[in-house]
């Protein structure tokens, strides 16, 4: 007889109608979802929105107000010890302990796992290889670098193989190398059949890595779909004209005022930018600039990125922050965070 496989075949994440309150504050509002078996969600939403309340309740770290949540099969609510046996969690703070080297931090925790002495071994140093910390293994962790505690934090939680991982904002606060190299990781993880729930801030971490993404803000769930879903969403592409020389720019736009509802022009980028209506709007507007003898760099259809995404349905960009760092809504893709 087949073993009994206590993982739904589909989902190895469900949320159902998830709410927390915490006093006035409804922290997590009526949020639901599931995650398919192998696949990667990505929690997407900005400072407060829910993400890491979300997780916690999923990790049986603190209890719903109501409804709840299964992980690998299991009611995080009645079957709380199966949760944390089916799972793995990097939170959103380092865990790691200080004093220890990486090489005991990863021993400590698989023994709190009740893991074999040899396994542990063979396992820890598989990890430290695969994290780029072999050398650095051997120093306390108060010595490491902000991305270095990171990739420790995420190495620990790893070292019980768990069939569902958790990773809240895993590479916040990470330069963009060490992002680059951390979404690798995860995509062997998930290529040896991990599910992944993460969440992020970063639209395009979302666009790297998430099979399907939930968008959340102030608690709710206020899209969701695959990527390509999510970008078709938010409505038209924009029609993009690069004109050759600087000075072919108003003449340009004189030419295509008639044929655009509005338009925006970068100098620097010796750019147009305008509501695109489709194909054949394009088609007819490049016939415009070859009659005209003005001399082209470019023309083109952009997609919108998430962060249009995201400021088509919030009316504010994902990445505001308290500290002001990106308020103009207005701004285009110059000020935004690309990393490839
Ligand atoms: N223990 C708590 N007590 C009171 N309010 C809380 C508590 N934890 C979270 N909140 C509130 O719940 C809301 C959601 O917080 P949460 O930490 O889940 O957001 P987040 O999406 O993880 O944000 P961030 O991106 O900043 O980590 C916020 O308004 C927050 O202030
Ligand atoms: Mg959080």
């Amino acid at each position: 007889m087949a073993s009994v496989v206590a993982m739904s075949p589909h989902h190895a994440i469900e949320a159902e109608h998830l709410v927390k309150r915490f006093g006035d504050t409804l922290a997590v509002d009526d949020v639901s979802f599931v995650v398919p078996q192998g696949s990667v969600l990505g929690l997407l939403g900005p400072n407060g929105a829910g993400k890491t309340t979300t997780v916690r309740m999923m990790t049986t770290l603190t209890r719903p107000t109501s409804g709840t949540a299964r992980v690998a099969g299991h009611d995080v609510l009645t079957e709380p010890d199966a949760v944390r046996s089916s799972m793995g969690l990097t939170g959103q703070a380092a865990t790691v302990d200080e004093l220890l080297t990486g090489r005991e931090n990863l021993r400590l925790i698989g023994q709190l796992y009740g893991l074999d002495k040899g396994y542990i071994a063979r396992a820890s140093e598989d990890l430290l290889e695969r994290f780029s910390l072999a050398e650095a293994g051997d120093r306390t962790a108060k010595t490491y670098s902000g991305g270095m505690r990171r990739r420790l934090d995420l190495a620990v939680s790893l070292i019980a193989t768990p069939p569902v991982l958790f990773l809240d904002e895993p590479t916040t606060g990470l330069d963009p190398r060490s992002r680059v190299e951390l979404w690798e990781v995860l995509r062997e993880l998930v290529a040896d059949g991990t599910t992944l729930l993460l969440t992020t801030q970063y639209l395009e971490e979302a666009d790297q890595l998430a099979d399907n993404i939930v968008v959340i803000d102030r608690g709710t769930v206020i899209a969701e779909g695959t990527p390509l879903q999510l970008k078709d969403q938010s409505g038209a592409a924009a029609l993009v004209v690069t004109v050759s020389r600087a000075q072919a720019l108003d003449e340009a736009r004189t030419l295509l005022a008639p044929h655009v509802r509005e338009m925006h022009v970068d100098e620097g980028a010796r750019q147009i930018t305008a509501p695109a209506e489709g194909l054949g709007h394009m088609t007819r507007v490049a016939g415009i600039f070859d009659d005209s003898g003005i001399v082209l760099d470019d023309i083109g259809l952009k997609r919108p990125s998430l962060d249009d995404v995201f400021l088509h349905l919030t009316g504010h960009r994902a990445e505001e922050r308290d500290d002001g760092a990106a308020h103009d809504a207005g701004d285009t893709d110059q000020s935004r965070e690309t990393v490839r």
